[in-house]
């Protein structure tokens, strides 16, 4: 943390004030989505839109990647009230994650209590193939720093938070009833988080696989970790742009992520909204 837990605490406090104050006397949403690469387009479908770029919020970070638009919409989706975050925070910017999960205690301050996380991601296991959607049931994090190092913020979760359900499983079941509902074909597996911003090696691939890893990507750990510190219920999605480094003969490139998290794109957002049409 750069600054000091106190000044922390401030910055969430004084972003999630501006935010209240733009939400005025309408009602606060209790689900945030973060649009990752190819759910943008879900933005459209949202009802009695206010758009507020990261910039003006006071204490946020501003993203810097391509695809990652920076700017939070409140609105009205499937007749449920949401924020959709259109843009996240990567470790690989130079943000700590501190920084990179400062969002999600913001939407804890503001009572959030569904926090829906969808991103790009490798397919390692042989089962998946891109542009197919994975329902995370669990995560690798040995290479995320942890969010949660530093003096602990008791207001927010305990010292030492149990880590054995972070995505919820009734919303993987709920997610994999949608799915099927739709006619959306899905997997269920374990994400593996690395840093980034390089690929993996094969080498790393090969090691992740051993380990149970049915995925990778680069961001998601770090939010899961403080959504499930700040007692929140999180559902997560990967859309698998590409087989993992070293599984097929190709090169990795991020033109091919963006261009099949595109081709899922369609599929990726039905399911979402089904996912928050069918909360309670
Ligand atoms: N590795 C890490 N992050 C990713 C990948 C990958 O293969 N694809 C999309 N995001």
């Amino acid at each position: 943390m750069t600054v000091t837990p106190r000044e922390y605490i401030s910055q969430i406090d004084k972003s999630a004030n501006y935010i209240r104050g733009i939400i005025g006397s309408a009602e606060i949403p209790g689900i945030c989505t973060v649009l990752g690469s190819g759910l943008s387009p879900l933005a459209d479908h949202c009802e009695d839109k206010i758009t507020v770029p990261y910039a003006d919020i006071p204490g946020f970070p501003i993203s810097t990647v391509e695809g990652h638009e920076g700017k939070l919409i409140i609105g009205t989706l499937e007749g449920k009230r949401v924020f959709m975050m259109s843009g996240r925070f990567h470790a690989y910017e130079g943000y700590g994650t501190d920084v990179c999960t400062f969002y999600v205690r913001v939407m804890s301050k503001l009572g959030v209590k569904t926090l829906i996380l969808t991103n790009a991601a490798g397919g390692i296991s042989p089962e998946l193939k891109p542009p197919e959607l994975m329902i995370i049931t669990d995560h690798i994090g040995f290479f995320c720093i942890s969010p949660l190092i530093g003096p602990n913020l008791d207001e927010f979760g305990v010292r030492f938070p149990d880590q054995s359900e972070v995505y919820d499983s009734e919303y993987v079941s709920l997610l994999e009833d949608k799915a099927r509902e739709a006619g959306i074909r899905i997997h269920k597996g374990v994400y593996a988080y690395c840093k980034g911003p390089q690929y993996e090696t094969p080498a790393e691939i090969r090691a992740l696989k051993l380990w149970g890893a049915d995925a990778v990507g680069m961001s998601t750990v770090p939010e899961a970790i403080v959504a499930a510190h700040c007692g929140m219920r999180t559902a997560a999605v990967s859309c698998i742009t590409n087989f993992a480094a070293g599984l097929n003969s190709g090169k990795l490139s991020h033109p091919e992520v963006m261009m099949n998290a595109a081709r899922a794109s369609d599929d990726s957002c039905r399911l979402v909204k089904l996912f928050i049409s069918s909360l309670n």
